[in-house]
């Protein structure tokens, strides 16, 4: 619900060359509400005039779009309105540059933080802005501020020059205290537009603009380019790695890791999709097994590892063994694991950490079983998220886990989607669920006896995509578990069967 501030704060941003007028007269405490707003409402000239004036040191997006009582915009945050504030900054800058550095220090210097992270990604939404693209946006206004510094500096050396002064010495380097806004955010890169950002990664460190990475994605990259970019980022400031698609191997992750460690905060690493292959492994590709393990060791503050969609059968222990510290999200999807490799987790330091878990596409049906209901139980007093889609579990293996399940009295999210369970198997695992008063989400599968009959009795993805299921049955199941949670208080709960990826069930955010 919307606040009665912020009623009036839209009806203020409503009116563009009246707030103008006032702006000089508006107390700085109205600044953020305003903000949210002319955002909210996509106004975008006050916004550019807000940004213009911002009366505080720090412009956090998440912060003003969350906390000042407007309503909970679950909204993808639009593309104009970000790069409106992004003009903002660099016309206020812009104004910084050319006053030079008397009279600038007269003038209210105060932005010195921008943070955009934090904002959704709006994908291919064409109203959004993708992080992608925000990323190119930042990078070019980085590159153009520090061009036009130099440009600056160029022709107040000519003036002075020109006065008569011979002895002026060449333009100075850039002060210490010189004018900046350091820009907080998450980046996003691939191949089109790596050289744009190690352009602007190269100025950054004495441009108007700095750049600073807390989350870095690449996909599609190659190593050089990886290499390049991952020694330009500050060593302090990145939170995440994540590099996919890159189809690294074994030998190209091991030519990157030795380049993460400096960054001392590192919390999470994400290498899903890089080929890692043990199988028929070589003397020396045992080497190599050996050597990423040291370098993911070396990263000291790690808390969260994805390596997804590689083959490590029986392999964990060994790839795990450099860890000193406990994991508290690992990622294992698609990993074709061992019973050896379930073993080794759950007795390892890992267990008792960990948050979040993700087994999908492991065959829980048979051997693993048994090892995975102790992982369970081991991991069940921290456990907020588990994913066992496409696991090939049936209602009789749901049976045998779900009193290990029911021990994770914290569990938020239960993914089992295209699991061959029953619609019978559904409800008795509601029943049992209700009692975990944390449980939020639960995507679950099309039954198979919501399978048409046309379709095998292990069906594919391809059949799942193109739906070939009797939908009256599949909306008479939505029907009855809606009925059973509302019979059991329990609506705040959510059973879908549509797969969607939100923000906040990322590790980071839990
Ligand atoms: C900053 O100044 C440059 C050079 O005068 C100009 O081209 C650019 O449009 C200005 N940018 C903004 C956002 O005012
Ligand atoms: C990089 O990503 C952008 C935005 O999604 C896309 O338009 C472009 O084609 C991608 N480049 C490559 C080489 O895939
Ligand atoms: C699961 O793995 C077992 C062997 O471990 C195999 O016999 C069974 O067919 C597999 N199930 C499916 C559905 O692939």
């Amino acid at each position: 619900m919307c606040s009665l501030v912020f009623l009036c704060a839209q009806k203020v941003v409503s009116d563009h060359s009246s707030i103008r007028k006032a702006l000089d007269f508006i107390p700085k405490e109205l600044y953020p509400v305003l903000f949210k707003a002319a955002f909210v409402d996509k106004k975008t000239l006050v916004l550019h005039d807000l940004v213009h004036r911002w009366p505080f040191s720090v412009l956090s997006f998440q912060k003003l779009l969350q906390n000042t009582g407007g309503p909970d915009s679950q909204e993808k945050p639009s593309k104009l309105c970000v790069q409106t504030v992004i003009l903002g900054v660099i016309a206020y800058l812009n104004e910084s540059l050319k006053l030079g550095d008397q009279q600038h220090n007269a003038r209210r210097q105060q932005l010195r933080l921008l943070d955009m992270t934090g904002l959704q990604d709006g994908g291919i939404d064409p109203e959004a802005v993708s992080l992608w693209s925000q990323t190119v946006t930042l990078a070019k206004a980085c590159i153009e501020a520090s061009k036009r510094q130099c440009e600056e500096a160029k022709c107040a050396w000519k003036r002075r020059k020109g006065m008569g002064n011979t002895l002026v010495p060449a333009p100075a380097p850039v002060p210490e205290d010189q004018m900046y806004v350091e820009v907080r955010m998450d980046l996003f890169v691939n191949s089109t537009s790596a050289g744009v950002l190690k352009e602007a990664l190269q100025v950054s460190t004495s441009s108007p603009l700095r750049l600073k990475c807390r989350d870095f994605r690449a996909e599609e990259l190659p190593i050089r380019s990886t290499v390049e970019l991952l020694e330009l980022l500050d060593s302090g400031s990145v939170r995440q790695v994540d590099l996919r698609f890159n189809n690294l191997g074994l030998p190209g992750l091991n030519m990157l890791l030795p380049h993460m460690a400096k960054f001392t905060g590192l919390l999470s690493l994400k290498l899903p999709y890089n080929n890692i292959d043990v199988r028929r492994l070589s003397a020396e590709m045992d080497k190599g097994l050996q050597s990423f393990a040291t370098e993911l060791g070396r990263l000291s503050s790690l808390k969260e590892l994805n390596l997804g969609s590689s083959r490590l059968s029986g392999r964990l222990r060994q790839l795990l063994s450099g860890l000193r510290n406990p994991l508290e999200s690992l990622e294992l999807a698609f990993c074709y694991l061992l019973p050896s490799d379930m073993s080794y987790l759950s007795e390892s330091i890992h267990v008792s950490s960990l948050k979040k878990l993700d087994l999908s596409g492991n065959n829980l049906s048979d051997l693993l079983q048994h090892p995975f209901q102790r992982l369970l139980s081991q991991a069940s007093s921290t456990l907020l998220y588990l994913d066992i889609m496409e696991c090939k579990l049936t209602d009789q293996h749901l049976g045998v886990i779900l009193p290990s399940l029911c021990l994770c009295k914290k569990l938020r999210y239960l993914g089992i989607y295209w699991n061959p369970v029953s619609c019978q198997g559904l409800k008795t695992l509601l029943l049992h669920t209700i009692p975990l008063l944390d449980l939020q989400l639960v995507i679950y599968p099309y039954p198979v006896d919501c399978y048409d009959d046309s379709l095998p009795r292990h069906p594919s993805m391809t059949h799942y995509r193109h739906g070939i299921f009797r939908h009256e049955k599949l909306a008479e199941l939505a029907g009855d578990l809606h009925l059973m949670l509302a019979e059991a208080q329990r609506t705040d709960m959510i059973w879908t069967s549509e797969l969607y990826k939100e923000n906040e069930l990322e590790y980071l955010n839990l």
